[in-house]
C-alpha cells in the first residue's frame, strides 16, 4: 500500500505558483488577489478560510477575508457579491459554504460573475465543464485529478466508482474521470444513497472516490484487492483526548481498508491540501483571464 501524499503534491503546486507570481512581479505586474467571504461562526468554515488565506500568503497572492455576521440578510450578501464582481482589484472570490439556513445558496452562487467564480460553482462554469470547454473546475475534483496525474495512477479503462453525487464533488468528479483525458478515460459509476447492492458494486471498482459525508462508510469488505481509494470526507468527531476537542474522521475506514489498497489517501494530508492548491491554480487563472479584459 502506498499513501497518496496530498501534502507533498500540493507543496509542489504551491512552489510552481510561487515561481509564477515572482515572474509576474519581476515583469511589473501586481500579484493575483483572492477574496473569501465568511458568513457566521462555523468552526470548520473558519478553519478552511484561514488555511486558504495562509496559502495565498505563502505563494505571494494578495488576499482579503470578508467576515459577515450570521444574521445578515440575503440582500446584504447579494450586495457584497455585486461589489466583488465589480472590484477590478480582486481577480476571484469565494463564498464559503454552507451559508446560514435563511440564505438561499443557489441565489448567491448565481449572482457570482462566472469569470471570478474560482470555486467553479456557477452554471456557466459547470456547463463548460460538462462540455469539456475551458472553465474553473471546482477545487476538490480538480485536486483529485492532479493527485492522480502527479502520482501517475493509470485510470484508462478502469472502473471508477464515485460515491456521492454532490454538485461540488461527486458529479463533477464523475464527468472528469469519464472524459477523454489522462487521468480520465475510466468507466464511471456514480453511486448514491439509493444505489442498490452498493457493496457488490464497490467490489468491482478499481478506483473508489468516496464523498458520501458519512464517517468510515467505506469498509474493507467493500474494497477489491489492489484498488485505489480516495477519501474526500472530513467530519469533526468530538474527542476529549485531543487538544482541539475533536478529531477529523474520513468517509473511509482507513486502518482496515488500507491493507487492501494499492494507493490510498488519509483523511488529513490527502484531498484537503489538494483542494486548497486547486483554488490557488484557479485564482492564478482568474488573474490571467481578468487581466485580458481589464487594464488594472
Ligand atoms: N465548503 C466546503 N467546501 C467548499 C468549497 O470548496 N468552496 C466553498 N466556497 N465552500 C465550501
Amino acid at each position: 500500500m502506498q499513501l497518496l501524499d496530498g501534502n507533498a503534491c500540493s507543496e509542489e503546486i504551491r512552489k510552481e505558483i510561487k515561481n509564477e507570481v515572482e515572474n509576474i512581479i519581476a515583469t511589473g505586474g501586481r500579484p493575483p488577489h483572492l477574496a473569501a467571504v465568511l458568513v457566521g461562526n462555523d468552526g470548520a468554515s473558519q478553519n478552511y478560510v484561514a488555511f486558504k488565506i495562509r496559502d495565498c500568503e505563502e505563494v505571494g497572492f494578495d488576499s482579503t477575508t470578508i467576515r459577515m455576521d450570521a444574521s445578515i440578510t440575503e440582500q446584504d450578501l447579494l450586495n457584497k457579491v455585486s461589489e466583488l464582481n465589480e472590484n477590478t482589484a480582486i481577480d476571484g472570490f469565494i463564498i464559503q459554504l454552507p451559508l446560514p439556513a435563511h440564505i438561499n445558496e443557489s441565489k448567491i452562487v448565481l449572482a457570482i460573475d462566472p469569470k471570478k467564480d474560482v470555486d467553479g460553482f456557477c452554471p456557466e462554469n459547470v456547463g463548460n465543464l460538462n462540455l469539456g470547454l475551458p472553465t474553473y473546475v471546482s477545487a476538490t475534483p480538480n485536486g483529485i485529478m492532479e493527485l492522480l496525474r502527479r502520482n501517475k495512477i493509470t485510470t484508462e479503462g478502469k472502473h471508477c466508482v464515485v460515491l456521492g453525487r454532490s454538485n461540488i464533488v461527486g458529479t463533477p468528479m464523475a464527468i472528469l474521470m469519464s472524459r477523454n483525458t489522462d487521468p480520465g478515460n475510466a468507466t464511471v459509476t456514480l453511486a448514491h444513497s439509493r444505489t442498490k447492492n452498493l457493496k457488490e458494486l464497490c467490489l468491482t471498482a478499481d478506483i473508489l472516490i468516496v464523498a458520501i459525508g458519512k464517517t468510515e462508510f467505506l469498509t474493507a469488505d467493500m474494497v477489491k484487492e489492489g484498488a485505489v481509494v480516495i477519501d474526500v470526507g472530513q467530519t469533526r468527531v468530538p474527542d476529549s483526548t485531543k487538544k482541539a476537542g475533536f478529531r477529523n474522521v474520513g468517509d473511509v475506514d482507513f486502518e482496515n481498508v488500507k491493507t487492501k489498497c494499492s494507493y490510498i489517501t488519509y483523511v488529513t494530508g490527502g484531498v484537503g491540501p489538494m483542494t486548497r492548491a486547486s483554488l490557488l491554480q484557479n485564482t492564478l487563472k482568474a488573474y490571467r483571464i481578468n487581466r485580458e479584459t481589464s487594464d488594472v
